[in-house]
């Protein structure tokens, strides 16, 4: 037998989701998180693929000697943290796993949700502050109420499942969304304008591209009704932050609920800290056991699949490599 695949594990990645790696003879994995600068590369120039989560940082200088290396993979979304052009440049397909966390963050948009309706996080302070005070949180049911999706793809229509077991009305503008998708989530489909004019609860859940920056600005905030809720558990940046804080001041809307923004970590003097009406989270939607199980054998599989068979179907360069 040829020697085994030497894949860098570089990140602390979640061990049994390892296994389709772990369990094979024809894969050895080296366990090396925490590396950086020159150890990283060194690293990197023996490995034949390396696998990430967000805190190894992979740079052109990380992969100057990567003369093995087959895959980059990333355990999870986003490629931020890896210059993908310099991977491109060398032939290396960087390799995502985007599927295993859809439920997670699917979770944790309606954990904003009925935060934000019911008050939970104020009411619980005022509770941990010795008060009983029945009076300041009153809230709103979801029954009956119209939620407007903005995207509905693995996230958004997981959302759309959970907020029609709440007896909620849900709304779509996703152009790419088809009509038999559509019937099977049980939603509508409408145009952008409608859906923020329609919702009382208005959820983004689109990739951030150019045709998404600021796709909710000021102009689409003032069209939402008045007293309406905004969710964005997608990406910083998707809503124009600046517009949704005066949105928020103005009390033009009644509440927001967030997990990402435009600048993370959130500076400490963004004005949304000092807002009562939002309830935020530190970009945890994919913060749980299972997801970062299901996003490591998602990331194992395909890194499997690219040295073994040369498969580059979850490739974001894929279409730039060409060899
Ligand atoms: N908060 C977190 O921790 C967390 C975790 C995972 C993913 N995310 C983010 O959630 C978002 C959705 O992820 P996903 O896995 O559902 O992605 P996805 O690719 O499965 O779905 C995105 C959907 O948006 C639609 N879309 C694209 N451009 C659009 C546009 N201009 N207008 C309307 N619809 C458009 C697509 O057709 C697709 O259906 C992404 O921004 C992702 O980065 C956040």
């Amino acid at each position: 037998m040829s020697a085994p695949y030497r894949i860098l594990v570089a990140d602390s990645i979640a061990l049994d989701g390892l296994l389709p790696l772990s369990d094979d003879p024809r894969f050895e994995l080296v366990m090396r998180p925490g590396l950086s600068g020159d150890d990283l590369a060194a690293a990197i120039a023996d490995a034949d693929a390396v696998l990430v989560r967000s805190a190894t940082k992979i740079t052109r200088a990380s992969l100057a000697r990567a003369d093995r290396l087959k895959a980059i993979g990333r355990a999870g979304v986003g490629v931020d943290t890896i210059d993908v052009d310099a991977a491109t440049e060398r032939g290396i397909p960087v390799l995502t796993a985007p599927a295993g966390n859809s439920i997670s963050a699917a979770e944790l948009t309606m954990a904003l949700l009925l935060a934000v309706a019911r008050k939970v996080p104020a009411a619980d302070r005022s509770m941990k502050a010795g008060e009983w005070d029945r009076k300041s949180f009153g809230g709103f049911e979801l029954y009956g109420k119209t939620l407007g999706l903005v995207g509905a793809g693995r996230i958004g229509g997981q959302v759309a499942k959970r907020a029609r077991a709440f007896g909620m009305n849900v709304i779509v503008y996703d152009p790419w969304l088809d009509r038999e998708r559509a019937r099977e989530l049980d939603v509508q489909l409408a145009e952008l304008d409608d859906v923020i004019a329609n919702s009382d609860v208005l959820s983004v859940h689109v990739p951030l591209t150019d045709a998404t920056r600021n796709l909710i600005g000021a102009a689409q905030l003032a069209r939402m009704k008045k007293g309406a809720v905004l969710l964005n558990v997608a990406r910083g940046g998707v809503v124009d932050e600046m517009a949704l804080v005066d949105a928020l001041r103005a009390g033009h809307l009644a509440g927001a609920g967030l997990d990402v923004y435009e600048q993370e970590p959130l500076p400490k003097e963004s004005p949304l800290r000092a807002l009562p009406n939002v309830v935020m989270t530190p970009h945890l939607g994919a913060s749980t056991m299972e997801a970062q199980q299901n996003v490591a054998i998602e990331i194992a599989e395909a890194v499997r699949a690219a040295l073994l068979h040369g498969d580059r179907s979850k490739a974001v360069n894929a279409a730039a490599l060409t060899n």
